[in-house]
C-alpha cells in the first residue's frame, strides 16, 4: 500500500522546546509509522528574520535534528533534511509568487502577528512577507498530504491550498496535492510566566536539553495563582501555569482533576503542586536527555545528509513536472 505523505519542519532558531514537544514532535513521532514522513530543518525560513545572523542559525543545525531524534524521530524511518539544500525549492517558490497577491499575504493573521512581534513596523523584508508562499514550495515538492503542525499554521496551510488549486487550474494540470493540518490536542503550550505561548525568543520556555536542575528551577518559578499564599488559600486553576502543564504532560488525567479540585477548594500548597509536575517532566525528558547525550556529531551529520538526498530525489521528481506543466521544459 502506498503511504500519504506528512511533511513538517522548524526554524533552527536554537534547541527545541516542550511547546514543540507537545504540539508537533509528538504528532511526528506517532506518525512517522504510518506515512512516509519528511522532517525540514527550515534554515531559509530562519533567515528570513535572521539573515544578519547566519551562524546562529547554522549552528542550531545539528542541535535541533539532535532533538528530533532523542525524542524518536527514527531517521531511518523518516527523512530529516535541510531546507537550503533542497534545489528544487527555489523555482517553485518564484512560480507560485505570480500567484498570491501582496494584500492576500497581509491578510494572514500568523504573519501579521509575526511583524508587530519582530518590530518589522514598515520595514518588513519581502523575503519574510513571503515565507508563506516559500512554505507551499515546501509542502508541495513533497506532495505531501498531512502537514503535523500548531494552530498559528493553519493560515499558511489554507494559501498553500489556494496556491495548489490556481497553479493546477492554469497550467491544467494535477501534479500539485492539497494539504491537512494534523492538530495535537496541546496545539500551544503557554510559557513558564504565563504569556500565551512559551517561545525561544520570549525566554518563557523549557528546553529538551535543559539539565534536571535548570527544569527544577524554572518549574519552581512558574506562574501560578497570585492570590494563592497559604496553603489553606483558595486557589484559581485558570491561568494557573502548573495545571496547563499537567494538563498537557501529566499521564493520569483523573489524578489531575482531583488536584484541581483540591487545589480549588484550598488544602493544596503551590511547592506540593510544583513537585509532581517537576517529577512528571524529569521523568518524560530524562531519557530524551540520555538519548541526547548519546549522539555523535558526525552521525547526526549522516542523517541529515543522506535525509537530504533522499528528500532531493521525491522534490526534483515534482519540480520536473511542475516545469513541464508551465512549458518551461524548452531543452527536453
Ligand atoms: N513555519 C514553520 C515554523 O515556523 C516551519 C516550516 C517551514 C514548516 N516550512 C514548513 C512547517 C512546511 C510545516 C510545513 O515552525
Amino acid at each position: 500500500m502506498i503511504k500519504k505523505i506528512a511533511l513538517t519542519g522548524d526554524r533552527p532558531t536554537g534547541c527545541l522546546h516542550l511547546g514543540h514537544y507537545i504540539g508537533t514532535l509528538k504528532s511526528r513521532v506517532e506518525l512517522q509509522n504510518s506515512y512516509e514522513q519528511y522532517v525540514m530543518v527550515a534554515d531559509i525560513q530562519a533567515l528570513t528574520d535572521y539573515y544578519s545572523n547566519p551562524k546562529k542559525i547554522a549552528d542550531s543545525l545539528l542541535e535541533v535534528v539532535a532533538d528530533y531524534i532523542s525524542v524518536g524521530i527514527d531517521p531511518n524511518i523518516s527523512t530529516i533534511f535541510v531546507q537550503s539544500q533542497i534545489k528544487a525549492l527555489p523555482l517553485l517558490n518564484v512560480l507560485f509568487m505570480n500567484m498570491v497577491t501582496t494584500s492576500r499575504l497581509e491578510r494572514i493573521p500568523t504573519v501579521k502577528n509575526e511583524i508587530l512581534q519582530k518590530g518589522f513596523g514598515d520595514s518588513i523584508p519581502v523575503g519574510f512577507f513571503g515565507y508563506p508562499i516559500s512554505q507551499a514550495a515546501d509542502i508541495t515538492a513533497f506532495k505531501a498530504q498531512i502537514i503535523p503542525v500548531g494552530d498559528d499554521q493553519l493560515p499558511i496551510i489554507e494559501l498553500c491550498n489556494e496556491i495548489v488549486r490556481r497553479f493546477n487550474r492554469i497550467y491544467n494540470t494535477n501534479c500539485l496535492l492539497e494539504a491537512e493540518a494534523y492538530l495535537s490536542k496541546t496545539t500551544r503550550l503557554v510559557g513558564i510566566d504565563g504569556q500565551a505561548k512559551a517561545s525561544k525568543s520570549l525566554g518563557n520556555a523549557i528546553f529538551l536539553s535543559d539539565t534536571p536542575e535548570v527544569v527544577k528551577e524554572k518549574v519552581f518559578s512558574m506562574y501560578t495563582d497570585p492570590d494563592h499564599i497559604k496553603v489553606s488559600d483558595l486557589g484559581k486553576v485558570e491561568g494557573n501555569v502548573v495545571f496547563v502543564y499537567l494538563d498537557a504532560f501529566h499521564e493520569n488525567k483523573e489524578e489531575v482533576a482531583e488536584l484541581k479540585v483540591r487545589y480549588q477548594k484550598g488544602g493544596l500548597g503551590d511547592v506540593a503542586l510544583k513537585s509532581l509536575l517537576n517529577n512528571t517532566l524529569q521523568n518524560l525528558l530524562e531519557p530524551i536527555r540520555e538519548k541526547r547525550a548519546s549522539l555523535k556529531k558526525d552521525f547526526l551529520m549522516d542523517c541529515i545528509s543522506d535525509g537530504t538526498k533522499r528528500a532531493n530525489i521525491v522534490a526534483d521528481k515534482t519540480l520536473e513536472e511542475v516545469v513541464e506543466a508551465v512549458g518551461l521544459n524548452y531543452f527536453a
